[in-house]
C-alpha cells in the first residue's frame, strides 16, 4: 500500500500474454464498477503492444454488454516484446498520459505481471493485477481465472478418450497444457480415473512410468489413459509414446494432443463469478491507495498480495493430491 490515498480519476484495463475463460467476464466488471464509481474507464487492444502503439478507447457500460459467456477476450491479447524494453515502456507511459489515465488494470499471468511490476516502478503508474491464466500457477490466489473452466474442457475430452479406449482396448496418452505446471494434469488424472498423471513437478523416469503400467495392467486392466503434462520432463505425450510403445505393443497405443482447445470455449460459472469478483476488487483497491499488487481470492475472501510476491515464485502443486491420485488409481 502507498502511504497517500492515490485519487484515481481514468482507469486502464488490458488483457495480455495467453487468453483464458472469464477474461472478459473480468473486463466486464472492471468497466461496470468504474462505470458506477463514476471513474472514466479506456479498453486497451493488444495488450501492451496496443498501449505502445496507442490502441485505446473509452469504454461505458455498454461495451461490455453480452461478453460474460464468451470465451476469449474482448480487448483481444499478444505477448509484446518491446514492452520488456525501457524504450518500449516509455511510450506506453507517454500514451497513457495522453488520455490522462491514472492507473491500469492488468488481466493475465506471471508474464503480465513482470511486465506491469516493471512499469509502474519505473514510471510511478499505479497498477493492479488480475490473475487469469489456464496454469493455475499464480500465488496469492486459490485458483486463476480460466483454470477451472480448461479442467472442465479437457476432462470432457479424456472422457471421450476413455470410451474409445475402452472399447479398443488401447493405451493412450493423453497431453494436456502446463509448460511449467501440472495442475491441469494433475487433477484431470484425478477426476477422469486415469491410471497415471506425469507432471513437471516430479521426477519422472521412463523406466518407472513402465514398470507402473505394467503393475496396473497385470490386475485385469484391458485400457488405460495416461495424462502428461506437457512441461513433463518426458518430453510430451508423443516423444513418452515412442520410449513406452514397443513395451506395450498388445494396447495398440495412441496419443492425443489436447492443446489450445483448453484455452477457448464458454467459461464455467465458477470462472464467471470469480473473474466478476475479482475484477470489482480491483477497482476498490485501486480507489483504496493500493497500487503494486494483485488481487485473489484465497479462503473466500479477496487478498491482495504485491505484485513482486505474485511473481517471485510459481504456486506449489498440492502434494497430498499427487498421493490422492496415487491411492485411487
Ligand atoms: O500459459 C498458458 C498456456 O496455455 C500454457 O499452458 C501453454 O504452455 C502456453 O500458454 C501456450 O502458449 P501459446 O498459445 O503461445 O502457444
Amino acid at each position: 500500500m502507498t502511504d497517500e490515498l492515490i485519487s484515481v480519476k481514468t482507469v486502464g484495463v488490458l488483457t495480455s500474454g495467453g487468453d483464458s475463460p472469464g477474461m472478459n467476464a473480468a473486463i466486464r466488471a472492471v468497466v461496470r464498477t468504474c462505470s458506477q464509481a463514476g471513474l472514466k474507464i479506456y479498453g486497451i487492444t493488444h495488450g501492451y503492444f496496443g498501449l505502445i502503439n496507442d490502441e485505446i478507447d473509452e469504454m461505458d457500460t455498454h461495451s461490455v454488454s453480452n461478453i460474460i459467456q464468451r470465451g476469449g477476450t474482448m480487448l483481444k491479447t499478444a505477448r509484446s516484446e518491446e514492452f520488456r524494453t525501457e524504450e518500449g515502456r516509455a511510450k506506453a507511459a507517454k500514451n497513457l498520459k495522453k488520455y490522462d489515465i491514472d492507473a491500469l488494470i492488468t488481466i493475465g499471468g506471471d508474464g503480465t505481471f513482470t511486465g506491469a511490476n516493471k512499469f509502474s516502478q519505473e514510471h510511478k503508474i499505479n497498477v493492479v493485477g488480475i490473475p487469469a491464466t489456464i496454469d493455475n500457477d499464480i500465488i496469492g490466489t486459490d485458483e486463476t481465472i480460466g483454470y477451472d473452466s480448461a479442467l472442465n474442457t479437457a476432462l470432457e475430452a479424456i472422457d471421450k478418450i476413455r470410451d474409445t479406449a475402452d472399447a479398443h482396448e488401447r493405451m493412450f496418452l493423453v497431453e494436456v497444457m502446463g509448460r511449467d505446471t501440472g495442475f491441469i494434469a494433475l487433477e484431470t488424472g484425478i477426476a477422469s480415473g486415469a491410471e497415471l498423471a506425469l507432471l513437471p513437478e516430479e521426477l519422472t523416469h521412463v523406466e518407472d512410468v513402465k514398470r507402473q503400467l505394467h503393475e496396473m495392467l497385470k490386475s485385469q486392466r484391458r485400457s488405460s489413459l495416461v495424462i502428461v503434462a506437457e512441461g513433463d520432463e518426458t518430453g510430451g505425450a508423443i516423444k513418452l509414446a515412442e520410449n513406452i510403445k514397443d513395451d506395450f505393443a498388445q494396447y495398440d497405443t495412441r496419443v492425443c494432443i489436447l492443446g489450445h482447445i483448453q484455452r477457448g470455449g464458454a467459461p464455467s460459472a465458477r470462472d464467471r463469478v470469480l473473474a466478476s469478483r475479482l475484477g470489482a476488487a480491483a477497482v476498490r483497491v485501486l480507489q483504496e491507495g493500493h497500487s503494486g499488487v494483485m488481487v485473489g481470492v484465497v479462503n473466500n475472501a479477496i487478498k491482495i498480495t504485491p505484485m513482486r510476491v505474485a511473481v517471485s515464485k510459481k504456486k506449489e502443486i498440492d502434494h497430498t493430491l499427487i498421493d490422492l491420485a496415487k491411492v485411487l488409481r
